[in-house]
């Protein structure tokens, strides 16, 4: 299902998960108890009319959650600590990669003087940018949008838009990684690592590794249908060769961190417990990975 250079709208292909992912962040906001406050996230489901994400906000019970929507509140909650920890360290420049319609820049307290850079697709970065004018919303940091693919050259983009690679960065790369070919995945770390100074730090989920598209069927079979409808999201996964995060950080002079969803959950005070007691435990095991990586350059 993918090609060299493909590209996308928020409705179509890699499109539909960052529409698919703000809709469960916009769930997890009107929860009783929310890990996380996205206010942002439902405006971008109801401009996109996509009747599947729209009829989850009006009705949670239409559609099919299972552990996908509660691991969504986990993961976000996870990167704004992590964006949080480094401005107390004094880091003022942070770079979403792959930002699809993550509204940290809008939605976080930064610091003054923070930088904040994002990087997408241009159609995404389009929609999400049209979506936050029509409702007036205000940055509270010094935002910088890059359409670029990840694929290309997009240091030559972040630098000419004012990274200062001289000065400590934080960066995230969120529910990305298995959607890069492993030629750019790889790339991508070698490119941050490159662009860090000394104090950067980084973040990512490495949630695709050691899966493939039929572990989504056995979801479904388990929590009741596939919140993305027809698209198989595994389907748009690359599973060629590639790096593992943790290791190559590890031996490239960064301090590493990995947590499981399961602790994380529990750590924000919302234990997932309430598993079907049938789960096969291949699945188990898998969601029990430690797939939530951070990182800070030592030198
Ligand atoms: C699952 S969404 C995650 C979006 C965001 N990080 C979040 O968590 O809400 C995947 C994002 O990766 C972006 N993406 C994937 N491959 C990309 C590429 N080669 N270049 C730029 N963006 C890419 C998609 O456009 C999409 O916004």
């Amino acid at each position: 299902m993918r090609t060299d250079g493909d590209s996308w709208d928020i409705v179509t292909s890699v499109g539909l998960t960052a529409l698919g992912v703000a809709a469960f962040r916009a769930l997890e906001s009107i929860d009783p108890e929310p890990m996380i406050h996205d206010e942002y996230a439902a405006w971008f489901v109801e401009a996109a009319g996509e009747p599947r994400f729209v009829d989850m906000l009006e009705d949670p019970a239409s559609v099919p959650v299972g552990p996908f929507g509660r691991f969504m509140g986990v993961r976000t909650r996870f990167f704004d600590e992590f964006f949080a920890a480094a401005w107390q360290r004094g880091v003022r420049q942070a770079v979403i990669l792959a930002s699809g319609l993550d509204a940290r820049a809008y939605r976080l307290d930064w610091p003054a003087g923070m930088v904040v850079f994002e990087i997408d697709q241009p159609r995404v970065l389009e929609f999400k940018d049209r979506v936050l004018a029509q409702h007036g919303a205000v940055f509270k940091a010094d935002r910088r949008v890059l359409a670029v693919d990840l694929r290309d050259d997009w240091p030559a983009a972040l630098t000419a838009a004012g990274f200062d690679p001289e000065r400590p960065a934080a960066w995230s790369a969120e529910g990305l990684l298995p959607f890069l070919p492993g030629s750019a995945h790889d790339a991508l770390f070698e490119r941050i690592d490159a662009l860090s100074a000394p104090g950067s730090s980084v973040a990512t989920d490495d949630f695709g590794r050691g899966l493939d598209s039929h572990d989504f069927d056995t979801e479904e079979k388990f929590f009741g249908g596939n919140p993305f409808g027809n698209l198989n999201v595994g389907d748009l996964w690359y599973d060629d060769t590639r790096a593992e995060p943790e290791d190559w950080l590890s031996r490239h002079g960064w301090s590493v961190h990995h947590a499981s969803p399961f602790d994380l959950a529990a750590d924000y005070g919302r234990p997932i417990t309430d598993l079907p007691a049938d789960l096969p435990e291949a699945l188990l095991d898998r969601m029990r990975q430690p797939r939530y990586v951070s990182a800070e350059k030592r030198s």
